[in-house]
């Protein structure tokens, strides 16, 4: 239950959105007008409040630059046909936020806090809510370490933040992706389950070298045989073979997907076979060349599902079945689109509405 917090605004006096060219949304370019602020000294988080969107200042010395406590969420806000704001499962953010917390050794943000400040940013920015088919509001939660410090220690201080931007497709066409065997993204006992800053940035050299070869994304495998997939991207994998939909279980390496586990709710609701369990390589490659391989997309919340239409191995692209023949990945975006714009009814209570 979200209760009545203290949260002082600042409103802007000159909004941004007139510049703004909503017929043309790229991801993650544009910032809406207001941002909402709450700091951590060490006991408590306070100060609570919503300002313009404006630059941070701090000094050279903050921890967050040099040693990377850092993490973020990413979530979408929607308007349904009556024009009311929709945010679609937040309560689940909040949690793996907190599990991201604790593994990077940062103060966990009471729910109410995290819910209720991004509830009253929406409201007040609900006009940047973009309501062309496709579009949506992204919603960035994120916690920096704040201390003036350059020894190694978890900071004391902490700053978290939410801003928001409206956003297109992440992905304006299927994707091809390339097993990735020699570099890794996770390993147990490691961060990948987090969503942490690092998590990121160490994908970005080899995902780099992939797309020097022509692959949009990477298909990640564990790091100690490298043999079964972990993640596609920044996304969950999820394949669907001899009619069962398959994805790996979350685990020490692999992040709890929102979408993921939507995903699999609906399936399970529709009487479809699922197994979650590791999925070697060699499986996929033999049931793509005895054509068992039905479908294969990745799913996040930047994409909701972004489909593979090549995964490359060991040199040898394998093209996959036309995107339009994909019935479940096809069948299954639809209908957690009709739930996020309000279109069907929420049987899953998976909606908050502003
Ligand atoms: C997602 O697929 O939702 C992501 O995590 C991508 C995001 C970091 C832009």
């Amino acid at each position: 239950m979200i209760q009545t917090l203290d949260i002082s605004v600042t409103r802007t006096s000159q909004s941004k959105i007139s510049q703004v060219d909503f017929q043309d949304i790229q991801f993650g370019k544009i910032y809406s007008d207001h941002i909402f602020i709450a700091d951590y000294d060490g006991q408590q988080w306070s100060d609570l409040r919503i300002e313009p969107f404006a630059n941070l200042t701090m000094s050279p010395a903050t921890s967050v630059l040099h040693y990377g406590q850092s993490i973020f969420e990413g979530l979408k806000a929607y308007k349904n046909e009556a024009g009311e704001a929709l945010i679609f499962r937040p309560d689940r953010n909040a949690a793996r936020f907190n599990k991201s917390a604790v593994r990077m050794c940062m103060p966990e943000i009471p729910e109410d806090i995290f819910l209720g400040g991004m509830r009253e940013l929406i409201k007040l920015d609900k006009d940047w809510i973009p309501d062309r088919i496709g579009t949506s509001l992204y919603i960035r939660p994120f916690m920096i370490a704040t201390d003036e410090y350059i020894g190694v220690r978890p900071s004391q201080t902490y700053r978290f933040m939410i801003f928001t931007g409206p956003v297109g497709a992440y992905y304006s066409k299927p994707v091809r992706v390339k097993v990735e065997k020699k570099f890794v993204r996770a390993a147990e006992g490691g961060t990948g389950f987090a969503k942490t800053a690092g998590n990121y940035a160490g994908s970005l050299y080899p995902a780099q070298l992939a797309a020097q070869q022509g692959y949009d994304q990477l298909m990640w495998t564990d790091a100690k045989t490298n043999e079964y997939i972990e993640e596609a991207g920044t996304m969950n994998l999820m394949l669907v073979i001899d009619d069962t939909l398959l994805t790996p279980p979350t685990s020490g390496t692999i992040l709890d997907g929102i979408t993921r586990d939507s995903i699999l709710t609906l399936a399970k609701d529709w009487g479809m076979k699922i197994e979650v369990r590791k999925v070697s390589v060699s499986e996929i490659v033999q049931a793509i060349e005895q054509n068992r391989l039905q479908e294969a997309f990745g799913a996040g919340t930047a994409a909701t599902v972004a489909h593979i239409r090549t995964i490359a191995n060991e040199g040898i692209d394998y093209e996959l079945p036309a995107i339009e023949d994909r019935e479940f990945s096809n069948k299954v975006l639809k209908a957690l689109d009709d739930i996020k714009y309000g279109r069907t009814e929420d049987t899953h209570g998976w909606v908050m509405k502003v």
